[in-house]
């Protein structure tokens, strides 16, 4: 399954190599032009029988990961988190480190020899540590490297009857997307483009954005849904289940009102559920596009997804569905109307 091959593969800011070659070999036969910028972008063009719109679909293939800064003396690894990591998340969890895929664990020090006050605190990422079994720091040297991403382990798999389970639905829910939606016919040049190092300051839009320069672009996403115990309604960001989600605002860009209207209108006109994002925190590769030559019209239309940047999130089957049937109706109107 595309989405299982998706998660389940390893790509951290700037080393998206592995989801790269997973979707250049899922692309190859229903694009006519596939490039790899020098920053690592994955450009796609479907060419279409007329010259317009320039239509762009980007989505990121890179993920939140743990970067390793350190190779103790024990042979312990220290590292530090790229991309937004809360390290209260961390302890305990399996990883794989390097491209070896070096099998490790997130050790701490054990509740026996914490003293009280230090059961009631966090753990801070300084009290973390990478433990590949390794005694001696040569032993570690000859399998993990200085710089090496670590990455989680979690298997993609179903839960309940309408969910799935698993690590970096941001943002490979959004490429798994944008393959399924490649696999159209569309009248205009369609860009479909997988960014490198959203997660650390959105740089591969920006390189990207300059060189397809679009007249209008969609930016799939996983994006947060907190509709749990606890947190009240108001603040639900997004409901998993609720259909795809739609961006008004967030730190990176304002997208285009107008094209949001479209959108949402889309879905009336097709019965697809849509929420509006009711957070305005976090940006996505929209914010680069939407700023790059003389400006861009963009959308952000995200998955809602539980518990994400973490070892484990959870997503909507039903969502995944309707997100699609929308950039699909999305895209056909584009061939009617101007845009
Ligand atoms: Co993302």
């Amino acid at each position: 399954m595309l989405l299982k091959r998706l998660t389940e593969a390893c790509g951290g800011p700037g080393q998206e190599g592995e989801v790269r070659d997973l979707i250049r070999s899922e692309v190859s036969d229903i694009v006519d032009e596939i490039k790899t910028d020098a920053l690592g972008n994955l450009i796609t063009l479907k060419k279409g029988a007329n010259l317009g719109p320039k239509v762009m679909l980007a989505a990121h293939m890179d993920e939140v990961a743990l970067m390793i800064v350190s190779i103790e003396k024990n042979g312990l690894l220290k590292f530090r988190s790229v991309g937004g990591i809360d390290p209260r998340v961390l302890v305990a969890k399996s990883v794989v480190v390097g491209s070896k895929r070096v099998p490790g664990v997130l050790g701490s020090k054990p509740i026996h020899l914490q003293k009280p006050g230090e059961r009631n605190k966090p753990l801070s990422l300084d009290e973390l540590f990478i433990d590949i079994g390794t005694k001696k720091q040569e032993e570690a040297e000859s399998q993990v490297s200085l710089g090496d991403y670590a990455y989680f382990t979690t298997e993609f798999s179903e839960l309940g009857t309408d969910k799935y389970k698993g690590k970096a639905f941001d943002d490979r829910v959004g490429c798994a997307l944008l393959i399924d939606a490649l696999k159209d016919t569309y009248t205009y040049p369609l860009y479909g483009v997988f960014t490198v190092q959203e997660e650390v300051g959105l740089r591969g839009a920006s390189v990207a954005g300059y060189s397809v320069n679009p007249d209008v672009a969609l930016i799939l996403e996983g994006t947060t849904a907190s509709d749990v115990t606890g947190i009240p309604k108001h603040k639900h960001a997004t409901t998993v289940g609720q259909g795809p989600s739609l961006t008004f605002m967030d730190s990176a860009a304002i997208p285009d009102p107008k094209l949001v209207a479209k959108l949402i209108k889309l879905g009336e006109l097709y019965d697809i559920p849509v929420q509006l994002r009711r957070n305005t925190a976090g940006g996505t590769d929209a914010g680069k596009i939407q700023a790059s030559r003389d400006g861009v019209s963009v959308a952000v239309l995200a998955i809602p997804c539980r518990y994400i940047h973490s070892p484990v999130s959870l997503m909507s089957k039903k969502d995944y569905d309707n997100a699609l049937r929308l950039v699909k109706a999305f895209l056909k109107t584009l061939e009617e109307s101007e845009v």
